[in-house]
């Protein structure tokens, strides 16, 4: 048996060198890939692949010694000194093969959201890529035929986001061996993407800043934000727990310090690091820090293409398609859904909500919904898949979400005739609505210096020459090309506003900063879709429901797969809490229900 297993890895050896050298040879010829490159400076096959030259998922081997020979991120950022720098974005220190490609054309991740026109050494210029194209790059050079190898885990956890990263660790700190799958080159899901912060009620940060606040109330301003289509139970246990996942979070290294308020929701409870950066970046980085620190077995370029299932109700594990090692089976007692949204899925979206098709998406190109349609497969239930949130401020023609913080900083929100139309802080599907209103379907945030200082993201927004910039307001109404006088008389109305701390037009409740100078800011917004409300049914013990209404065995999701938290509009902020409260719900049951199977 020993002996045919060295005789069939020796032969794989040998089909994978023939293949390393047919591909070598072809790249010659065509030294803008970057193995021709490398050849030409004397860098050997194995001086990337390493001896065994074969190549696993993670791709570590070509990545390790990437780094090795160039430095990491942090060097490269400084060695590299284009405006934008790849290397330095937020998307945090991934893998070097995520954009440089040694035998096929190089991408430039980043150019899925944003269209920089981004050099990469050998590579020429990459140009913004469709959805679909990129989900199918993710998994190119995959062999479809079915592998007979098989591994086993105890938890098996499919989609990186946040919500897979905190049922991992959690699994895994209750004393599960577990596996977390990615289908993308990268970690992150949208979860990377999180703007604004994540909502909890009475913490100790609000308590810290003398500011009151009761889970009682998140449950009432969550039902209403939902139009009261939630399932009552989840949003409990979503509200109840949130303080406790701030505290997780900070246990694990998070900084949650500042504060800032969301729309529907009169008190602030969003919570996110100091200065008002980013939530979904800073968590992204701190769980991956996490699994790195526990060994956490994850792989990333590793989709799950089937949930496998005793016929009645019971996981047995899945079926994987590795971007190498093709297709394989991990038997596992429990499996963890935590796949993410649809909302960068152009067809499933058109299919629920036909208006909202071709609309720009502010999703990371992963978010297209298998989680979903795998667990119904296996007769799991779904719910509101229709209910598709639109975010009312993305960055005019562009993939950028400016975030609700912009608005809850204090920022006004003015029509093409220089005139605010809504109160800037009420739900997003209103506050959407009201945009859609207006004639042109769009409309300006706009902001003066105090607002800017405080919400560090802003400057981002500077960075990708999203914002106007003048130091009056009538030379900023003409470069937005609205009315002066209209929107000076604007801008002293909200001021007065302010000092009154009173909004007699719209009713705002919270003004915390005036739009003041020296310097003015605008940007152009319109709506895009943003969040999926609806997917995989689930109860409070994060377990998901089958058709017949019944807890389906060893099976949990959590996250946005699943329907019912957040009913038919989500709150801002309310998606991290989600993430982070049943990821942990998940994690841990799945755990205890492996130890009590064994
Ligand atoms: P994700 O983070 O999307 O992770 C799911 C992962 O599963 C993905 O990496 C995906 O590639 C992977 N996957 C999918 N299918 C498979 C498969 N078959 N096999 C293996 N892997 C698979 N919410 C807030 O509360 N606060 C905010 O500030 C906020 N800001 C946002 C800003 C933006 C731009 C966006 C897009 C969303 C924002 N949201 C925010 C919403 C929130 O980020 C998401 O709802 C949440 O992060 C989803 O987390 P998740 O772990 O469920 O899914
Ligand atoms: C934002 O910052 O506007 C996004 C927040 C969210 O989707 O919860």
């Amino acid at each position: 048996m020993r002996n045919k297993r060295t005789i069939l890895a020796l032969m794989m050896s040998a089909v994978l060198l023939v293949a390393a050298s047919l591909a070598w040879g072809a790249d010659s010829s065509k030294s803008a890939f970057l193995s021709g490159v490398h050849k030409k400076n004397n860098v050997t096959c194995a001086d990337c692949h390493g001896k065994s030259i074969a190549v696993d998922d993670n791709e570590t081997a070509l990545n390790k010694n990437c780094k090795g020979c160039h430095g990491g991120f942090a060097d490269l950022a400084a060695k590299t000194k284009e405006h934008i720098n790849p290397h330095n974005s937020h998307l945090g220190e991934t893998n070097c093969t995520a954009c440089h490609k040694g035998h096929v054309a190089s991408k430039a991740y980043c150019n899925y959201c944003h269209s920089f026109a981004m050099k990469i050494p050998a590579m020429g210029t990459e140009k913004e890529s469709s959805d679909k194209k990129w989900v199918q790059e993710s998994s190119k050079g995959a062999k479809d035929q079915k592998s007979a190898r098989t591994e086993s885990a105890d938890v098996v956890v499919i989609g990186a986001g946040g919500s897979g990263y905190v049922a991992s660790i959690t699994a895994h700190d209750a004393g599960a061996k577990v596996i977390l799958l990615e289908k993308m080159p990268i970690t992150g899901g949208n979860s990377m993407l999180a703007a604004g912060g994540i909502n909890a009620a009475r913490t100790r940060y609000q308590e810290r800043l003398g500011m009151h606040d009761d889970p009682a109330e998140m449950v009432k301003e969550t039902m209403k934000g939902g139009r009261d289509k939630n399932d009552p139970e989840l949003v409990k246990v979503l509200a109840y727990k949130s303080a406790d996942a701030v505290d997780f979070l900070v246990s694990l290294g998070a900084d949650m310090t500042d504060l800032v308020r969301s729309g529907g929701v009169a008190v602030d409870r969003t919570h996110r690091p100091v200065g008002g950066a980013a939530v979904g970046p800073h968590l992204i980085k701190v769980y991956r820090e996490n699994a790195a620190k526990r060994n956490l077995d994850v792989r990333v370029n590793s989709e799950v293409v089937q949930i496998l299932s005793d016929g009645n109700g019971r996981v047995t594990g899945v079926q994987v398609r590795g971007k190498h090692s093709g297709l394989y089976t991990i038997k596992a007692k429990a499996v963890i859904d935590t796949a993410g949204g649809f909302a960068a899925n152009n067809e499933l979206v058109g299919f629920y909500k036909p208006q909202f098709k071709e609309t720009a998406s502010s999703n990371q190109p992963g978010a297209t919904g298998e989680g979903v349609a795998l667990a119904q497969k296996i007769g799991a239930n779904v719910i509101d898949m229709e209910q598709i949130q639109i975010h009312p401020t993305m960055g005019g023609e562009t993939k950028v979400l400016i975030s609700e913080t912009v608005r809850g900083s204090g920022a006004i929100l003015v029509n093409h005739a220089g005139k605010r139309f809504v109160n800037e802080l009420t739900t997003r599907d209103k506050a959407s609505a009201a945009i859609l209103a207006q004639p042109e379907k769009s409309a300006f945030l706009v902001l003066g210096e105090d607002i800017r200082k405080s919400n560090v993201q802003i400057d981002g927004y500077i960075v990708l020459g999203l914002v106007q910039q003048a130091d009056s307001v009538a030379e900023l109404a003409a470069k937005m090309g609205v009315p002066a006088d209209a929107l000076t008389a604007t801008v002293e109305n909200y001021n007065k506003a302010f000092a009154a701390k009173k909004d007699p037009e719209f009713q705002r409740q919270d003004i915390p900063r005036p739009v003041n100078g020296p310097k003015y800011y605008s940007i152009w917004v319109k709506p895009g879709r943003h969040h999926t409300m609806g997917g995989v049914k689930i109860n409070t013990e994060a377990q998901v429901i089958g058709k017949d209404g019944k807890a389906m065995t060893g099976f949990y999701a959590a996250g946005e797969v699943t329907g019912g938290v957040h009913g038919w509009n989500r709150l801002g902020g309310n998606a991290i809490t989600d993430t982070v409260v049943f990821g942990r719900i998940a994690g841990a049951n799945a755990a205890r229900f492996v130890k009590d199977a064994k």
